[in-house]
């Protein structure tokens, strides 16, 4: 490493959520005193993976830390799809319920996407049912997955307007390539989705001022990858085994120690876009209670 090399400016995706989640929260307490009740957010967890455990004592933590309420609903591994949808329908009709969130992935015995399917689109904040994902492809306003509103954010506060940038998402998931990618071409990017089949990926990835990683193959995006000045985002939490016996820490999908002497500015993981996915959710949480309850905000409040 010499002196000429430069730097990247590291992006606070923490203190960026931090501020959002208190902007929430403002906006929770007035909800609160306009609408007699307070916004509320149900999450279901199926069976006992530890890390879905872990995100969603997080949740339900930082939801109630907004002034907002926090329905968990804790059903065992065996459940049935019946039982999961008769619960999907019963906070459907719970008016003190604005958004439900079915923490992925579900156990084997259940069809995803039926479950998805019978979540209400007004209390969607994850964004994931076909009203939803059909509205953001249409270009319309609506609830958008947290993951990649959250990293549009980001980019939006370093770079401003993203219009005319050539952006290439990595990944082509529903809960966040995609979704990323319709959100780059409606800030007016050239878009371009790569995935495990594309031929000649480090170069395709060098052509982009905007690079977005979302695979899941730890510290994949190299620095030869990136050409120098571009702006990376690493939706990538990966966990891997440290130097010290018997401990772990988490990487990303983007090799941060060499990528960030290349990239104009990148997220750290952890502390990039993992802490946005919880604040964007609360936000999507108090916009939809705002509008299941008849005064909604105007596009761009939050
Ligand atoms: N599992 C991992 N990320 C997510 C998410 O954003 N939403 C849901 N429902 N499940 C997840």
């Amino acid at each position: 490493m010499t002196d000429t090399v430069s730097r990247a400016a590291v992006i606070d995706g923490k203190a960026f959520a931090e501020g959002l989640r208190a902007r929430v929260a403002t906006l929770a307490a007035s909800f609160e005193q306009a609408a007699g009740r307070k916004a509320g957010l149900a999450v279901v967890l199926v069976g006992d993976d530890p890390a879905s455990q872990v995100y969603v004592r997080s949740k339900g933590k930082q939801t109630v830390a907004c002034g907002m309420a926090s329905f968990e609903h804790r059903l065992p591994a065996e459940t049935s799809q019946q039982d999961l949808l008769a619960l999907v329908e019963r906070l459907n009709a719970d008016p003190a319920v604005d958004g439900i969130l079915v923490q992925l992935p579900l156990p084997d015995q259940i069809d995803e996407q039926a479950v998805v399917d019978r979540i209400d689109p007004n209390k969607d904040v994850d964004g994931l049912t076909p009203v939803s994902t059909g509205r953001l492809a249409l270009g319309l306003p609506g609830l958008v997955p947290c993951t990649p509103l959250g990293s549009l954010m980001l980019l939006k506060d370093r770079l401003g307007s993203l219009s005319g940038l050539d952006a290439v998402v990595i990944g082509r998931s529903i809960l966040v390539g995609k979704p990323m990618a319709q959100l780059l071409l409606s800030e007016n990017c050239t878009v371009t989705i790569a995935h495990s089949r594309t031929r000649n990926l480090p170069e395709v990835v060098r052509r982009a001022d905007i690079v977005v990683a979302a695979v899941g193959r730890q510290e994949m995006v190299k620095a030869d990858w990136v050409k120098p000045g571009a702006t990376v985002i690493d939706v990538g939490i990966n966990r891997i085994p440290a130097a010290e016996e018997g401990k772990t820490r988490l990487v990303g999908d983007v090799d941060y120690a060499g990528v960030s002497q290349v990239a104009g500015a990148i997220t750290p993981v952890p502390g990039g876009v993992g802490p946005m996915t919880i604040a964007v959710l609360l936000r999507n949480t108090i916009v939809a209670a705002h509008r299941n309850a008849g005064m909604p905000l105007a596009e761009g409040t939050i």
